[in-house]
């Protein structure tokens, strides 16, 4: 089943010139997909997550979400889907340290005014999976960069959104809390058929996608499937960047 149809695609941003982001750009997503985005720096990544998340509309074309235009829907309907509908996890975690970890963690289902009890339930069963219980009630300035990076992800998962929108969710982290992570995002793609969308220039990271695209110039380029190894999957993903050219990011 098609989750996300995205049809002719453009985002022009206009200024003293004007910057063509993306390109007639045409992309389907399956639902349960874990998909890796992958591009040089400037080739509009960010601009298409940004549509995706209804944070930026497109210039044309269209974005699909179960049929849904979610740019037709009015303002509250459209803070109702973006908070009901998608979870997402950015590269510099975005938690309020004023909040402890699980305040955080609350924060999307305090908005939808969810009962306490099932706040807590939910919790308990996410925070063990995280491995992140006995740091709950800290203060996110207590907490390393793996620990924020997880317990950004208890919050972008504890309402069970459509779809996952990560952008660069390792940018900030040494290899083994980004391996972790990773390891993190595919089990709940394996386990609980999330449909992820990650944005990432780096390889070992897109090589726990099932597919990755490869963006130039606000256009699809390439896209490969992953297959039984991740090893393989690791070295073709370092060959197409090859070709790509432009740096790996
Ligand atoms: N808000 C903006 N205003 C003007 N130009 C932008 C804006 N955001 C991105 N761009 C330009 O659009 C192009 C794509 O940028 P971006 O989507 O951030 O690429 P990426 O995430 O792949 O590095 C770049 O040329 C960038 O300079
Ligand atoms: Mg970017």
């Amino acid at each position: 089943m098609v989750l996300l149809k995205i049809n002719r695609l453009n985002k022009i941003y206009n200024g003293k010139v004007n910057v063509r982001a993306i390109s007639n750009l045409d992309m389907e997503v399956e639902k349960g997909e874990f998909l890796g985005i992958m591009g040089p720096s400037g080739s509009g990544k960010t601009s298409l997550l940004n549509m995706i998340a209804t944070i930026d509309p497109p210039t044309s074309g269209s974005i699909r979400l179960n049929g849904k235009d979610p740019y037709a829907l009015n303002f509250d309907q459209l803070a109702a889907f973006r908070r009901q509908k998608l979870g997402f996890i950015f590269q510099s975690f975005n938690l309020l340290d004023t909040l402890t970890v699980k305040e955080n963690i609350f924060l999307p289902l305090t908005l939808d005014g969810a009962p306490l009890s099932e706040m807590d339930m939910k919790l308990e069963r996410i925070a063990e999976r995280l491995g992140i219980k006995h740091i709950l009630e800290k203060r996110t300035y207590e907490i390393s960069g793996g620990e924020a990076q997880r317990t950004a992800i208890a919050r972008a998962i504890i309402h069970n959104p459509e779809l996952f929108l990560a952008d660069e969710p390792t940018g900030n982290l040494d290899s083994k809390n980004s391996a972790e992570v990773m390891q993190l995002l595919e089990q709940l793609n394996s386990e609980e058929e999330a449909t992820i969308l990650l944005v990432t220039h780096d390889p070992q990271a897109a090589s726990f996608c099932s597919r990755v695209v490869f963006i130039k110039d606000g256009s699809l380029y390439n896209e490969i499937y992953r297959g039984d190894s991740r090893t393989d999957f690791y070295q073709r993903i370092m060959d197409t960047l090859k070709l790509l050219g432009g740096g790996p990011r």
